[in-house]
């Protein structure tokens, strides 16, 4: 079985397992999207109004603020695996609660642990604190983490700011787009 298989039976199975609450508000789950065999994995925090509407992940202004970086390092979503912590809507876009992110946890794993890639990508605060609950994302943004999870073979993890929140803020911006553009070299060197 391809991996891309094995990630469609998976989210057939979370579509009907997964006991999140936020099933009765959203319109549909929004499972992870793109290539199986990527090397890079970026993880967001939930879906928004667009997502929740398409069934996609980062597909309205923060994911195309996510396609314009992607380009400046040579790639395309077709080329990478984006996801969320959380696979429906919270209503109004508010933060998820910790039982939703515990509700769609294993969901996550499991993607991960099929797609085992070289590097993880944090787009975001509640991303990055569900796997480093102790760390401050204004601290750690654009610096390489290494460490080892029960289940996941992936030891290389990298935060950065959400596009969301660097949209509309030109300094963030520009830390976000610096701190992406570090991502080829740590490929590179690292793996
Ligand atoms: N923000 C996220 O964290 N995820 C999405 O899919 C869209 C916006």
């Amino acid at each position: 079985m391809t991996k891309q298989q094995e990630l469609e039976n998976l989210n057939k199975k979370w579509f009907v397992e997964c006991q999140c609450e936020l099933k009765k508000t959203a319109t549909q789950a929004v499972s992870g999207d793109g290539n199986g065999d990527a090397e890079i994995v970026f993880v967001g925090e939930a879906p928004g109004r667009s997502e929740d509407e398409q069934g996609r992940p980062f597909v309205g202004a923060a994911g195309k603020f996510l396609a314009e970086m992607l380009s400046k390092i040579n790639l395309k979503r077709e080329d990478v695996y984006i996801t969320n912590i959380v696979k429906y809507r919270p209503p109004n876009n508010r933060d998820p609660l910790p039982e939703e992110k515990r509700s769609c946890r294993e969901w996550l794993l499991e993607e991960l642990k099929i797609i085992s890639p070289k590097l993880i990508v944090f787009l975001g605060r509640h991303a990055m604190n569900n796997f480093f609950p102790e760390l401050q994302i204004s601290q750690v943004h654009g610096k390489l983490l290494i460490k080892s999870f029960k289940g996941i073979s992936t030891k290389y993890f990298f935060p950065l700011y959400h596009p969301a929140a660097a949209l509309y803020d030109g300094s963030m911006r520009e830390i976000l787009i610096a701190d992406f553009k570090k991502i080829p070299t740590i490929l590179k060197q690292k793996m």
